[in-house]
């Protein structure tokens, strides 16, 4: 029997910084289902990326609990969440390469760091896959990040993310600042890179609505700290939720 279907679980997650008194989670819950490529929507500054980095591990629940991959990560220590992120690939808005590294050594690196019983020359293989796959030329392997447009940085980051296999890919806001044509790219990137990887679960924060009407299916719509609505696409254009509502006709183009 199957322990979960389940790539991600939350269960009344609340958060408030510093011992605060304000929450910024306000109880969520949440499942993500396994191979599912899910958005995350919703208006600026309601608990989107906070509730990425609680996934990641990198906050910590006020209460709550969280599970990833069948694994309760309140229970693991910091070593071996350390090891455990290794599931995780993660593009954020910028790329965030090394600037002082070129395209090849940028994949590598997490290669070099948490695979000590690859020879260089399978790190190298790897990489040139990866890197193949997102769609880069080899004539650009060599050259630094600032020597590439911004849609091949795009790519170069999200070959980086895929360098160790991830289970779950996270992107957050992958094509904000991005103009049109760069975003449609991307997303088709997300997209494609998800189809590829079977089974692999795809978990996308944006507030582009389209983008996340057009290749994710599901959807959760975050407000304020609770889940508004988690559903399919479908669900979404059927809801009788006014926020929902409203946020799905006007569609949503802020900063
Ligand atoms: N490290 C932090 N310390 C204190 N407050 C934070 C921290 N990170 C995020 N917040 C607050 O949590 C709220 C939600 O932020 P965030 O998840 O980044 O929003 P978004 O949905 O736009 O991604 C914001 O009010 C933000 O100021
Ligand atoms: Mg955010």
């Amino acid at each position: 029997m199957m322990k979960s279907e389940a790539a991600v679980r939350l269960k009344d997650v609340k958060k408030s910084f510093d011992g605060g008194k304000e929450f910024v989670l306000k109880g969520i819950d949440l499942e993500v289902k396994k191979g599912s490529l899910t958005a995350i929507i919703g208006f600026s500054g309601t608990g989107k990326s906070v509730v990425l980095k609680h996934l990641l591990g990198l906050f910590k629940p006020t209460s709550g609990y969280i599970e990833v991959l069948g694994t309760d990560i309140g229970k693991l220590s910091e070593e071996e969440l350390t090891n455990f992120r290794c599931k995780f690939g993660v593009l954020f808005q910028s790329a965030a390469l090394f600037d002082d590294m070129t395209v090849l050594e940028n994949v590598c690196f997490p290669l070099i760091e948490h695979r000590r019983d690859l020879k260089m020359t399978q790190v190298l293989r790897i990489a040139e896959e990866k890197l193949q796959q997102v769609g880069l030329e080899s004539k650009h392997y060599h050259k630094l990040p600032s020597q590439i447009s911004g849609g091949m940085q795009k790519r170069t980051g999200l070959a980086r993310a895929l360098a160790l296999d991830p289970e779950i890919l996270i992107y957050d806001e992958p094509t904000t600042g991005l103009d049109p044509i760069l975003t449609e790219m991307v997303d088709n990137l997300i997209l494609s890179t998800h189809k590829i990887r079977e089974g692999t679960t795809s978990i996308m924060v944006s507030h582009d609505l389209s983008a996340a009407f057009r290749i994710a299916d599901h959807i959760a719509m975050l407000d304020s700290g609770r889940v508004l609505l988690y559903g399919t696409p479908e669900d979404f254009y059927n809801t009788e939720i006014e926020l929902v509502k409203k946020f799905v006709n006007k569609g949503i183009k802020h900063r």
